[in-house]
């Protein structure tokens, strides 16, 4: 099997309980016949939902949902019903437990430098708001001998902007450096001798059609470091794909672990260096490839 479920006993995923399960399968059928012009509706049920509606793709509906939309506070109770019920949505769920993963293979991958005494030369590509680079280091111990070097690339100013507040918090003695500019852009930033070893790219393939992905895994694979790890995802296809893509209009390419794998082949990662997990909503898959 190409791809299984993720499984790390210290992490605390969010999944459904019977319940929810039972809600759900009466629930999610209403909320996928539901027509579009329901959309200014919803908004109106929580500021939170009206602004993940509105920012849509960006680093701003993400930020939302992986604050469970807490910083919209509910002004009564059938306001934080919505919020609950809004948030706790299984992609939303799927896209917390995405940055869990994310954030664990992060923390291993440094942490397996470190103890060979490498340094460590970060590329985030379509960085967002920064958060899974940032929440990873809060809990790595990082020895004085080892250097670290993190570039934080995306084309939006605005997403540059908002997740330099939040590297606020990494350690000083980091080199930090904010580009402004499209994926494939990324190699003129990096000499031969200082090529990425770690390069973490979520949340854009699920904007890019197979010849983009093919492209940008390619120049990813010619850019960094032999023996560097990269890590990226993809949304899978799941059953509130027609509320997400026709309600909510938050349109996304869905792709199966076995299409990622073949493009991440094709662009000449050795198939046994590829490992593809879903998370455990089977929601989004996470691509861990060493070159
Ligand atoms: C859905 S957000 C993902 C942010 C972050 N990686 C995360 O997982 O939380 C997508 C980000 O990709 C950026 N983006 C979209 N297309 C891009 C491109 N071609 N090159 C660089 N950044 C891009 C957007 O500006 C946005 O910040």
């Amino acid at each position: 099997m190409i791809a299984e479920i993720y499984k790390d006993k210290n992490i605390k995923f969010e999944t459904n309980n019977f319940p929810k399960i039972v809600f759900d399968s009466f629930f999610i059928p209403i909320l996928n016949n539901l027509p579009k012009s329901f959309q200014p509706g919803i908004k109106k049920t929580h500021k939170a939902a009206d602004k993940i509606i509105e920012t849509a793709t960006s680093y701003n509906a993400l930020e939302i949902l992986y604050g469970h939309g807490k910083m919209y506070r509910s002004k009564n109770l059938l306001q934080a019903f919505f919020r609950w019920i809004w948030l706790t949505r299984n992609n939303a769920k799927a896209v917390r437990n995405r940055l869990m993963i994310v954030e664990n293979e992060l923390r291993k991958t440094v942490n397996n430098l470190i103890e060979k005494s490498e340094n460590i030369n970060l590329l985030s590509i379509a960085s967002g708001s920064a958060r899974a680079i940032v929440e990873s280091f809060a809990q790595i111990n990082v020895p004085e001998s080892v250097d670290v070097s993190i570039s934080f690339l995306d084309k939006s100013k605005e997403a540059l902007e908002y997740s330099k507040k939040l590297a606020i918090s990494l350690p000083n003695k980091f080199f930090t450096r904010w580009l402004e500019d499209t994926a494939s852009n990324f190699p003129k930033y990096f000499h031969d001798e200082n090529k990425p070893n770690i390069i973490e790219m979520v949340g854009l393939l699920d904007y890019f059609n197979d010849e983009k992905v093919q492209d940008i895994f390619k120049i990813i694979y010619d850019n960094m470091q032999t023996g560097g790890t990269f890590i990226t995802a993809n949304i899978v296809d799941n059953n509130e794909r027609k509320f997400v893509t026709n309600v909510v209009g938050w349109k996304m390419i869905y792709r199966e672990p076995e299409v990622i794998w073949e493009l991440a082949k094709r662009a000449g990662f050795k198939e046994e260096n590829i490992k593809i997990f879903f998370e455990p909503l089977k929601i989004h898959l996470v691509m861990i490839v060493k070159k």
